[in-house]
This record gives C-alpha cells, structure tokens and sequence, in this order.
C-alpha cells in the first residue's frame, strides 16, 4: 500500500463532511490537493459551497477545478476547513508547515469551527518533534530569532529554496521565512508555542494545538477516524 494511496483514501473520505451552503477552507499540500480535486468533481456536479484556499498553490488548483472561491473581506467565519499535517500526536497536536503555508493555514483554521485533517500513516506519532518544526519569522532579523530558538535546544535551519531558485532563501506567501527547528522531542508542544511566539520576529510556529476535531487517517485500504484523546 502506498503512501500515497493512503493520502488520497483519508483526504477523498474527509471531503464528504462539505456539505451544500458550507464556506469551507482548502489545506495545503500534497494530501489536500487530493481532497481539493474530490470538492472540485462535487462542485461539478451541483454541490454549492464557497471556498478560502490556504495557500496560493491551493488557490490556483480551486480556480482551474471551477471551485467558488472568497477571501476574508467577505467573509471571517468559516464553516469547516481540511487541511493536511506533517505529524500529529494523540491529543491530535500537529506539527504544520513543510510546504511552507502555516501561518495562512493557521489562520484559516482559527477563522472555522471545525478544523479536520487528513493523514497518511506516516504522521501519526505518540510525541511531536521527529518532524523539525517550521517557523515562520520576519526576514529583517531572522538570524536574531534563530539564535534564541537555538538557545532554546533546537538546532536551526533557514529553509532554502532550492538550487534552481539560486539558492535564495525559501519565501512564503507572505513574504516571510521559515526557519525548520530540530528539537527532537516536543514533550509539551502548547508550552513551546507559546515560548516561540513571545520571541520579537515569530509570525507563527507550525504548532497546532487543539484546533483539531478529527484525523482522517488512511492506513493501508482503511480510513480511520481519530478523535483528540483528552
Ligand atoms: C503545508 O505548509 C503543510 O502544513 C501541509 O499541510 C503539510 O506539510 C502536509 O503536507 P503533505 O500532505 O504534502 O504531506
């Protein structure tokens, strides 16, 4: 069973939760665009939802797949949003940020009332921390910020944008950088996100802690469905 194919079970299984009316936020990343295609194909055949993409990748693939879209001067409650995670604990904790989109996904998920996510396998952890955590930071001083999050134990990267950019540093939508923090082990992720954001320069860490109500999580040909563990 493929990685992949477990993605696109969890994400295809947690797209039946939209229903008709919803205002709904699109996730990123390689998993949601499995659940952004299935939206598009209920779209297509006569679903009415209106939709806030996470990311400007999401927002690309929603306009070609015809997905009714709308941005937060229309709206700032949303209904529902599904979204993917890089790993998540049983308190259903996650660590978010590979691709690079946490702070439009976090915001999003704090404008919904319900958060739901979708996982392969390999996310499902019994402790953070294995998976280095993104943070996104403001690029004028984020070598100041680098230098207490290190203080901090973590052992710290500027995320890089690839040989074919020339090397430059990774940017975000909004323009900002993301530094990958190695910690090991997070033991109490709440107490770290709130360590991380009092330091002059986080825009946001990729900690999501306790926004989300469910995990979609495929594993071989089965998808379960995890609740928070209290
Ligand atoms: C994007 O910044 C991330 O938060 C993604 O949601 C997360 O990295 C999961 O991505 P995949 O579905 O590609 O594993």
């Amino acid at each position: 069973m493929s990685i992949d194919r477990e993605k696109q079970l969890a994400a295809e299984a947690a797209a039946e939760l939209v229903q008709g009316g919803m205002t709904i936020g699109l996730g990123t990343g390689s998993t949601a665009v499995h659940a952004v295609r299935r939206i598009g194909e209920r779209v297509r055949a006569g679903l009415r939802i209106r939709a806030l993409p996470t990311s400007r990748a999401t927002e690309a693939l929603a306009r070609e797949l015809a997905i009714p879209l709308v941005d937060f001067s229309q709206v700032v409650t949303l209904d529902l949003t599904l979204d993917g995670a890089d790993e998540f604990d049983p308190h259903l904790n996650l660590t978010k940020g590979g691709g690079g989109a946490l702070f439009r996904e976090k915001i999003v998920a704090a404008a919904s009332r319900e958060l739901v996510i979708f996982a392969d396998s390999s996310k499902r952890v019994p402790e953070l921390g294995r998976f280095p955590l993104p943070l996104e930071v403001n690029p004028f001083g984020w070598q100041v910020v680098a230098a207490k999050v290190a203080a901090l134990g973590a052992e710290v990267s500027l995320r890089q944008a690839g040989q074919q950019a020339g090397n430059a540093p990774f940017v975000t939508d909004n323009q900002g950088y993301i530094l990958d923090c190695r910690f090991g082990r997070i033991p109490d992720p709440p107490a770290l996100h709130r360590q991380l954001s009092g330091i002059t320069g986080v825009v946001e860490t990729g900690l999501f802690c306790g926004m989300a109500k469910e995990v979609f999580l495929g594993e071989g040909e089965r998808v379960l469905r995890l609740s928070p563990r209290p």
